[in-house]
C-alpha cells in the first residue's frame, strides 16, 4: 500500500501545500504574500496570517488537482509547527488538524528548518548514514550533524546575531535595494569584483576561532559595510554597489562554506547538504561545490524552487517520520515559534 502525505507550510509569508507519495513529489503549490511587504521593508505578521487564511483552501485544492488525487487518497497530514511567526504557524496547524481529524489520518507536526534539509531527498535521492547540514535562511544560519533526518539531529552551532539572509536584507537596505535584498545583492554581486573590497570575517581570530568553530557572527560585517559606505559618501565619491555586494557576499559565503566543510572533516562526513532560502545564492552554490570537490565532500544543494519555503519540504519530512515509525503528533499540540533544531517533530 502506498503512503500519500499532504504537507502544509505557513511559517512565514509562503502558503505551501505539497503531496508526496512514497518519497516522490506529486505536486507542490505555493502562494506568497511577499508582494505586499516591499513598501514596508519587512514582513508584517498580521498581513501574512490573513493571507494564509485566504490562500489555505485554494492552495490545498490546487495541490490535490495537480497531483490528481482526492482527499480520500491522503494517508497522513504533515505541517510546520515551528519555528516561525506564531500567527502564520497557527493558520497552517489549524488547517492540518482539521484535515487530519476530518479524514481520520495521522498528523505529523514537523520542524520547518529540518524540512529545508529533508527536501533535498526529492532531487538528490536518499541520504547517506550521516552527514552535515548547513542551514541558511532568513532567520537561521546553523550547522547540524544529522544521523537520521527523522529522529537524530544535533545542532553543532549557529549564528550569534544575524542570520545570513537577514544580513543580506539589512545590507540591501543600506544599498537602497528593495526588500528582500538577498536576491538583488546576488544579482548585483555577479557584476562586481569580489576582491575589490575585503570585508571582515567574524569569529575568525584568537580564542573565538576554536570556541566558536561552528558559530557565525554577521552583525560586525554589516556594520563594516555601513562604515565603508559612509566613508565613500563623506568623500563625495560614488559607492560602487556591485563591488560592495560582491565583497560582502564573499565574506559571508567564505565563512559559511569553510565552517561547514570543517564540520564534515571533524565528524568524518563525506556529504554536506545545504538548505534554506539563502541557499538560492549563486556564489554560495558555486563556492560550496568548488570547496567540497577539493575536500572530497559531496555537496548537495536542492534546486532553486526548493530553497525558499514550500510544502514539499514538509511533506517529505512527514514521509521520513512515517518511514521511521515515529508516533504521530497529538491533535491538541500548539505551535512553537522557537522550536529547537534538534527537535525534528512534535
Ligand atoms: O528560508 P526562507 O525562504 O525563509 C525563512 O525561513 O527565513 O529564506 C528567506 C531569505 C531572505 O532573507 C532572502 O533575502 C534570502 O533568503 N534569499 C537570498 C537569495 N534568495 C533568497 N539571499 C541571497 N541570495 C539569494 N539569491
Ligand atoms: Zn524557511
Amino acid at each position: 500500500m502506498s503512503t500519500t502525505v499532504l504537507g502544509i507550510e505557513t511559517s512565514c509569508d509562503e502558503t505551501g501545500v505539497a503531496i508526496v507519495r512514497d518519497g516522490e513529489l506529486l505536486a507542490d503549490v505555493t502562494a506568497t504574500s511577499m508582494d505586499e511587504y516591499a513598501r514596508y521593508g519587512g514582513i508584517i505578521p498580521e498581513i501574512a496570517s490573513r493571507a494564509h487564511l485566504e490562500q489555505m483552501v485554494p492552495t490545498i485544492n490546487a495541490a490535490l488537482a495537480k497531483a490528481g488525487v482526492t482527499l480520500s487518497d491522503i494517508s497522513a497530514v504533515a505541517v510546520t509547527a515551528g519555528p516561525g511567526l506564531i500567527g502564520s504557524l497557527t493558520v497552517g496547524v489549524s488547517a492540518a488538524k482539521a484535515l487530519a481529524y476530518g479524514l481520520n489520518v495521522p498528523l505529523y507536526a514537523v520542524n520547518h528548518i529540518i524540512g529545508h534539509i529533508a527536501v533535498d531527498q526529492l532531487h538528490d535521492g536518499a541520504f547517506p548514514d550521516k552527514f552535515i547540514g548547513l542551514i541558511v535562511s532568513g532567520g537561521h544560519s546553523n550547522i547540524l550533524f544529522v544521523n537520521n533526518i527523522a529522529t537524530d539531529v544535533t545542532e553543532l552551532g549557529g549564528t550569534l546575531d544575524d542570520a545570513a539572509g537577514e544580513a543580506f536584507d539589512k545590507v540591501g537596505r543600506l544599498l537602497g535595494l528593495p526588500y528582500p535584498g538577498g536576491p538583488h545583492i546576488d544579482r548585483l554581486s555577479q557584476q562586481g569584483d569580489k576582491n575589490a573590497i575585503r570585508f571582515p570575517r567574524g569569529l575568525e581570530g584568537g580564542k573565538n576561532k576554536e570556541r566558536h568553530k561552528y558559530d557565525f557572527s554577521f552583525s560586525g560585517l554589516k556594520t563594516a559595510v555601513a562604515r565603508y559606505i559612509e566613508g565613500v559618501e563623506s568623500r563625495g565619491e560614488e559607492v560602487n554597489v556591485p563591488d560592495v555586494a560582491a565583497g560582502f557576499t564573499e565574506a559571508i559565503v567564505d565563512t559559511l562554506t569553510k565552517k561547514a566543510l570543517n564540520a564534515c572533516a571533524i565528524h568524518g562526513c563525506d556529504t554536506l547538504v545545504v538548505g534554506g532560502g539563502f541557499s538560492a545564492n549563486s556564489r554560495l552554490r558555486a563556492l560550496a561545490k568548488e570547496r567540497g570537490e577539493a575536500a572530497g565532500v559531496d555537496v548537495r544543494i536542492p534546486p532553486l524552487r526548493y530553497c525558499t519555503d514550500n510544502g514539499a519540504m514538509v511533506a517529505m519530512l512527514g514521509y521520513n517520520l512515517i518511514e521511521n515509525g515515529v508516533s504521530p503528533s497529538a491533535l491538541d499540540i500548539t505551535v512553537d515559534p522557537n522550536m529547537p533544531l534538534d527537535q525534528t517533530h512534535m
